[in-house]
């Protein structure tokens, strides 16, 4: 999700959506909300009022004063697990789907032209264990740049998890997919917000910034708001059986 534009497409449409699509579980990226960067505890609070049952983040994480003692307090608020160990918050969660099952979320950032802390392979497969050991349908949102990553990461947890959702690129890729272990993998879900921009900010001022190396002040675009995600259908064992795009003009 990206900025204002987003934030309000996603309050007044996400509760219908759920209907009309029959969603038992709902987990959203909310990194980007409070103004094109970051988020704010009671941004969050909104978004999980809103419809969202988990709330995943990203590199920019902590742009906002307040959001650690929001994030240590909360448990369905989370930030990359491998974002720093003495950061404030958990990369874990597991939530209760509308129709009982627990379902695991975890959050993790890529290493490739991100600045992650730790690399998200040291600590993939024992939070993946840590996950299994409550539930067998696990979500991972895997925030990273490089689609290599992605998709290696994706290949490496098939038939462990649920689905890995690539987010960070704010770019909807066309590889949804259920890999042969049963994993649904997708290299990027794509952006909820204006996408008359450059990836969410205003392009005028993001083409500036590129061309001139001068510093400039970015602003979250309005218009060509769109839901972009994906929708996971999975057994109780927590097997993908299908994965669709979901792509909604508001
Ligand atoms: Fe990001």
């Amino acid at each position: 999700m990206f900025g204002p534009a987003g934030r309000l497409a996603v309050e007044q449409r996400l509760p219908g959506l759920r209907e009309e699509l029959d969603v038992d579980l709902c987990v959203v990226n909310g990194e980007n909300i409070a103004d094109g960067a970051g988020i704010t505890g009671k941004l969050a609070d909104k978004l999980l009022s809103s419809g969202a049952d988990a709330v995943t983040l990203g590199n920019h994480a902590f742009r906002r004063d307040g959001i650690g003692p929001y994030l240590d307090a909360s448990d369905r608020v989370i930030r990359p697990a491998n974002a720093g160990s003495l950061l404030p918050g958990r990369g874990m969660t597991v939530v209760e789907a509308r129709n009982g099952v627990s379902v695991a979320v975890i959050n993790l950032l890529g290493q490739l032209f991100v600045d992650a802390a730790e690399s998200p392979w040291e600590m993939v497969d024992g939070l993946v264990d840590e996950a299994r050991l409550v539930t067998p349908v696990v979500v991972v949102d895997f925030h990273a740049e490089a689609t290599s990553e992605k998709v290696a990461i994706a290949r490496w947890l098939d038939g462990r998890v649920t689905a890995v959702i690539g987010t960070h690129t704010h770019v909807q890729t066309n590889d949804a997919r259920i890999l042969p272990g049963g994993t649904a993998a997708i290299s990027d879900a794509g952006m909820t917000g204006p996408h008359d921009s450059v990836i969410g900010v205003e392009a005028e001022l993001a083409i500036r910034r590129m061309r001139t190396r001068l510093p400039v002040r970015f602003r979250p675009a309005e218009g060509g708001v769109r839901i972009e995600g994906v929708v996971v259908d999975c057994s109780d064992g927590g097997r993908a059986e299908r994965v669709e795009l979901l792509r909604v003009e508001v």
